[in-house]
């Protein structure tokens, strides 16, 4: 008899609790939309898009981040956007994940959603130029996305448009072994899409440049006091630098290969290597932005013996970046903000 009394009852809170689920997401998002609608009526703000959390505990240890008062964030798609100010200026910052597509999903979001002026991309790097070190700050001005690939047979040939090859085999060890079943990778150029290009036409793009008037802003910066130790008994052996105009590349893969490493720096002569950078850059120039990427070097990408840096010189790396993301938005004319 009970369980005649219990049915219907289980049934109404089934059908109770799938309302629910199906519509708590669209009301949070339109409450999320409704604020981010009253925030922009203060704006412009600048877009601060960082990737992990290493990286935005540096940023906010500074202390510098003021919260606003009324909104200090608003949650969108499981990313939060925390509104404030950096030294008088309106800033929106948002953490986005690791990855491209993090990457580009988040930065598409913040160009469309709120009233930015453009975006200052910002993390950690491994560093693939023997003159660059741990520690330092890389501005580049332009970067590639390393990891748009056609992967061939041994007997393959890499397509005339590509713009570099990797044989796998004359990796062989003992080397001058030959072929490889794994046989060659040629880069391919990207498709960029663009406000400013003809409508659904793609033009093929391999450097992302990143905005000269904000490139030379960030080349004007009065003195940088970076970090050189971790703590009293973990330093750098040189004081880090600040270097602008380099160049950069961005895969999914965390580069942790002095072989890889090497070939990059030989084929692409770029300082850094990192997994969202092009995306950031590429999304903000379709859509018409300036955007600028400051990347701080926390390891070396696969040329340490024995173990990867970052563990030991992430937070460092994070920090001195944050300095340079400070240092930079100081330098941008406040007129606008
Ligand atoms: C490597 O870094 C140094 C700065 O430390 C720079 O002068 C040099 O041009 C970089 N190499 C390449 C290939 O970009
Ligand atoms: C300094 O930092 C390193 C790396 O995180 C750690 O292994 C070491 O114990 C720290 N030393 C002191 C004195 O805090």
């Amino acid at each position: 008899m009970a369980a005649k009394h219990v049915k219907p009852c289980l049934l109404l809170v089934l059908i109770f609790s799938a309302y629910v689920c199906v519509s708590a997401e669209p009301n949070n998002r339109k409450k999320s939309l409704n604020i981010i609608k009253q925030l922009n009526r203060r704006g412009p703000y600048i877009g601060l898009i960082t990737v992990i959390r290493t990286e935005e505990n540096a940023f906010f240890a500074t202390g510098s981040f003021r919260p606003d008062p009324k909104y200090p964030f608003v949650d969108l798609s499981g990313r939060r956007f925390r509104i404030g100010k950096v030294h008088g200026k309106k800033v929106i910052f948002v953490r986005c994940g690791v990855g491209m597509v993090n990457a580009a999903a988040a930065t598409q979001q913040m160009l469309d959603l709120f009233d930015v002026e453009g975006i200052i991309h910002f993390g950690i790097a491994g560093n693939v130029n023997n003159s660059m070190s741990i520690g330092d700050v890389t501005i580049p001005s332009q970067v590639a996305h390393t990891g748009i690939w056609d992967w061939l047979n041994p007997q393959g040939t890499v397509d005339q448009d590509d713009v570099a090859q990797l044989d796998i085999g004359s990796y062989n060890v003992p080397t001058g072994s030959g072929a490889n079943l794994l046989g060659h990778i040629g880069y391919r150029k990207e498709q960029f899409f663009s406000k400013s290009g003809e409508p659904n036409i793609a033009q093929s793009l391999v450097w992302a440049k990143t905005s000269p008037q904000w490139l030379q802003l960030a080349s004007n910066f009065g003195e940088l006091i970076l970090e050189q130790c971790v703590n009293s008994s973990l330093c750098l052996p040189q004081k880090p630098k600040l270097v602008v105009g380099l160049r950069a590349s961005t895969a999914n893969i965390f580069v942790d290969n002095a072989a890889y490493r090497d070939f990059l720096f030989q084929t692409f002569h770029i300082s850094s290597v990192d997994m969202e950078s092009a995306a950031v850059v590429m999304t903000s120039l379709s859509n018409g932005f300036p955007v600028i990427v400051i990347r701080g070097l926390s390891d070396l990408a696969g040329q340490q013996q024995g173990e990867n840096a970052v563990k030991k010189f992430g937070s460092l790396a994070a920090l001195n970046t944050a300095k340079a993301v400070l240092g930079f938005i100081d330098n941008l004319p406040g007129h606008a903000y």
